[in-house]
């Protein structure tokens, strides 16, 4: 490993001094005497890009991560020459580069503090055996400072005082602090003094991080090769430095069908066909809801991708069709090694169009994988994408496959030491040919990519759903993600609920981890557990090796049953909850998950915290991480908050015990709050829902919650045929006003609004609707607890005393 920030170590070479610089729109080029170019850019008032070479001259500006429309925008620029620096103002930033050196100092336009600094800033060293320079950036980091972010590492939210790696990377089995792992998304956020912003170091070379492990008061990153280019993103908001970042690196295209919210099953592997139709109509016969079934590779013939093996599905188009007919959706997976086999008409497509990657000396890249020898196609290049999605159209179009699942995209190779392609394989990178060192992180993203282009073709009308196993900053543009091959133990229950609220913080919401551990056998008292976290994370499926015996709902004993189908159940009530979170994240890049420095950064109590999060706006949720537990003590943050089982409010700012039978988890909702509900479905359209249940939380005081709802699949939603209400809650010791705001063009099926209230302070004696009066027969009133409101609203006013 490199030891970057050693400055008694020989080869790093730092710039001189600015001699000259330069304006164009958004952009300023500062020039040092040794030819070291700093490239800086506005992107907006709180996005700075920081691009630097050594030569003079800069390499053709291109990235998978950053989305078009976010490349370009501020054109408003103000620059100062001062005695010892530059100084460039926004509305929300001042910066300073230093005429000595180069360096650069941020502060806030507003209170003149600063956020960030250089403590090296850009230094590099020359990469001797490849060309080209080890860049180098290091950043004081000051007392009370934290880090957050990075993707799937499994480690302690904080990052403080750690190093990491980013190299995607096949890690079966892997275990707290193993690093690195599947993902490299080298994009995290700093938080001092309460204030927030975010560093993306945009470079697919292998990446590095340091969190004042190396030295106290120092952060640094850097890469193995490529350009010295990160993004500077301010908040102070935690929250909208994630939202900024992931509105750079691009939100999900569209909306996933509201099935794919639902919960899958999963295993390796379901065959031949008649073991796949026990597990389905087995999840109909005991009533436990389920969306998705998942076939393994051994759907294919020898591991053959796009063919099946016709002894164990002699007719995929009926099975698909009839597992449709009962509501599951079937989801296939799709490796990117393909078996060398010249009878194999997708194998020799790929050699005749030369669509395989190769060694830097001529030959195929080869590497074995489940077919046994195999080439990889080279998804880098936009004509291999082409053709690799137009190779989905058997799949989805025609036997009506609903997902493809991506796996080994890392890409894994198996029994070679560095588990992957070696550094000298060619990529065509979209026109910018380079190694394996700068496209290995990247590989994964542009096959889920280019999946996703296919299934998106051909499933349209619908949305199409991908899941992948390896990605880069910006693969949640096309896809959902999980966490890949954990155990099952009680501390993989924890690494999970860390990696999904990480993954959140880090852009890519649509995560979740394989339930009740991919390797080894739950006890039923961890699968349960694992269940009742994994109903609050965006993607939802239980998967196993299948080595050490079942993983489906009632493999355990029945009371395990009874009660993962009370949890599946409430997933599905919560489904317009988690939709109209979903539908956040689309729009604005809202994370669906909160950790709690997410959620109150100003409380110091919640930066060091892991356990607890926020899902969605208003739910607060804690896994039980350890077995025969009654109970935990977590951290309730500042408000009011309601037990979700009991009703009793508590308020937060402190910790305290709960408790948690095998039943139950701790979740709270906050005052104020309308949850959504639909009825429980045994899948996502079983029925035409006419009444939608709304859970209110009353609160002295206002508080909003929004409901997202469209057709819950297809494209409509994208030209107005949705439809938006926004509740605005006003509670007075003897009040209750709820009012309505609808915008959009979809009529959703049901009028009804059942209405249930949790902790009223007062008895309703008097209803008014749109200001008139309702007797309260006709609400269908229980008691003071619910009423039935069958047409729309404006204002619902209760009056009490
Ligand atoms: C590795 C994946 O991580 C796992 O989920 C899958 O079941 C196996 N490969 C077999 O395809």
């Amino acid at each position: 490993m490199i030891i970057n920030t050693d400055l008694e170590q020989k080869g790093n070479l730092f710039p001189s001094k600015i001699v000259a610089y330069r304006k164009d729109v958004d952009t300023l080029y500062f020039t040092t005497e040794n030819d070291v170019v700093l490239e800086m850019t506005i992107l907006r008032d709180s996005v700075l890009r920081f691009r630097y070479t050594t030569t003079g001259t800069f390499e053709n500006d291109f990235s998978y991560a950053i989305t078009k429309h976010a490349s370009k925008g501020y054109n408003f620029l103000e620059i100062e020459e001062e005695a010892e620096s530059y100084k460039i103002t926004t509305s929300k930033l001042i910066c300073h580069i230093k005429k000595e050196n180069l360096q650069v100092l941020i502060f806030d336009a507003k209170d003149h503090k600063l956020i960030n600094e250089d403590e090296l800033g850009f230094h590099w060293e020359e990469s001797y055996e490849y060309g080209g320079n080890i860049v180098k950036m290091s950043k004081s980091s000051h007392d009370g400072e934290s880090y957050y972010g990075l993707g799937d590492k499994p480690v302690d939210l904080n990052l403080k005082g750690k190093r990491f790696e980013n190299w995607v990377t096949d890690s079966y089995a892997f275990g707290k602090d193993t690093d690195p792992i599947y993902k490299a998304i080298p994009f995290y956020t700093g938080l001092k003094d309460k204030k927030a912003y975010g560093i993306f170091f945009d470079n697919s070379f292998r990446s590095y991080f340091d969190f004042c492990q190396e030295r106290r008061n120092v952060t640094s990153f850097w890469a193995q090769g490529g350009e010295m280019n990160y993004y500077f993103i301010y908040g102070p908001q935690m929250e909208d430095v994630v939202a900024n970042y992931t509105d750079l690196t691009g939100k999900p295209h569209q909306l996933p069908p509201l099935w794919a919210l639902g919960f899958h099953q999963c295993k390796w592997s379901y065959y031949p066909e008649s073991t796949v139709k026990e597990v389905t109509s087995k999840f109909r016969e005991l009533k436990i809801p389920c969306d998705a079934i998942y076939l393994d590779i051994d759907y294919m013939d020898g591991f053959r991708c796009f063919t099946w093996d016709k002894n164990h599905f002699p007719d995929p188009k009926r099975m698909v069709k009839e597992l449709a007919d009962d509501g599951f959706k079937t989801v296939v997976i799709i490796d990117p090694g393909i078996k060398i086999d010249m009878e194999y008409t997708v194998f020799k497509e790929a050699l005749d169009k030369d669509y395989f990657c190769k060694r830097a000396d001529g030959p195929y890249m080869k590497g074995k994988v489940w077919p046994g020898e195999c080439y990889f196609p080279d998804f880098t290049n936009a004509k291999v994408r082409d053709w690799w999605s137009d190779l989905f159209r058997d799949l989805v179009e025609n036997i009506g496959v609903r997902g493809v699942w991506n796996d080994m995209n890392e890409p894994a190779v198996m029994e070679v030491p560095n588990k992957t392609f070696p550094d000298d394989v060619r990529h065509e990178y979209d026109g910018n040919r380079c190694s394996h060192r700068k496209a290995h992180n990247v590989y994964g993203m542009q096959m889920a990519r280019a999946t996703y282009q296919g299934v998106k073709k051909f499933a349209y009308p619908k949305r199409p759903f991908v899941i992948t196993r390896a990605a880069y900053s910006g693969t949640q543009r096309y896809c959902s993600t999980w966490t890949g091959d954990n155990v099952a133990t009680w501390e993989h229950l924890w690494i999970a609920n860390i990696q999904a609220q990480r993954m959140a913080m880090s852009g890519f919401s649509f995560a979740g981890s394989d339930i009740g551990g991919f390797a080894e056998q739950p006890s039923g008292e961890l699968f349960t557990r694992w269940i009742q976290l994994g109903i609050f994370h965006p993607f939802f499926r239980v998967h196993s090796s299948g080595d050490h015996g079942n993983q489906e709902p009632w493999a355990f004993d029945e009371d395990v049953t009874n009660i993962v189908r009370k949890w599946i159940e409430l997933r599905y009530q919560l489904l317009p909850y988690l939709y109209t979170s979903f539908w956040k994240y689309v729009e604005e890049g809202i994370p669906m998950l909160k950790s709690l420095v997410l959620f109150d950064q100003e409380d110091v109590h919640t930066h060091y915290r892991s356990d607890e999060f926020i899902f969605g706006d208003h739910m607060l949720v804690c896994p039980i991480l350890e077995p025969n537990a009654r109970g935990r003590r977590m951290f309730i943050p500042r408000g009011e908050w309601f037990n979700f089982w009991t009703d009793q409010i508590v308020s937060g700012g402190k910790e305290m015990w709960v408790d948690a039978d095998i039943e139950t988890i701790p979740v709270f909702v906050k005052a104020g709050a309308i949850i959504p509900k639909f009825p429980v479905q045994q899948y996502v359209g079983e029925i035409d829902i006419d009444e939608v249940k709304l859970e209110v939380y009353f609160k002295n005081g206002k508080e909003s919650s929004i409901l997202f709802d469209d057709a819950h699949d297809g494209y409509d939603y994208k030209k107005g045929r949705y439809s938006l209400r926004t509740f605005k809650l006003t509670g007075k010791s003897d009040e209750l006003i709820i009012q309505q705001h609808k915008e959009g063009k979809f009529d959703a099926g049901y009028q009804k609004f059942k209405i249930e209230f949790h902790g009223l302070p007062f008895t309703i004696t008097k209803v008014q609707i749109d200001n008139e009066e309702i007797s309260l027969n006709d609400l269908k009133m229980n008691g003071n607890n619910s009423m039935i409101i069958d047409k729309g609203f404006t204002e619902l006013h209760l009056f009490g005393k």
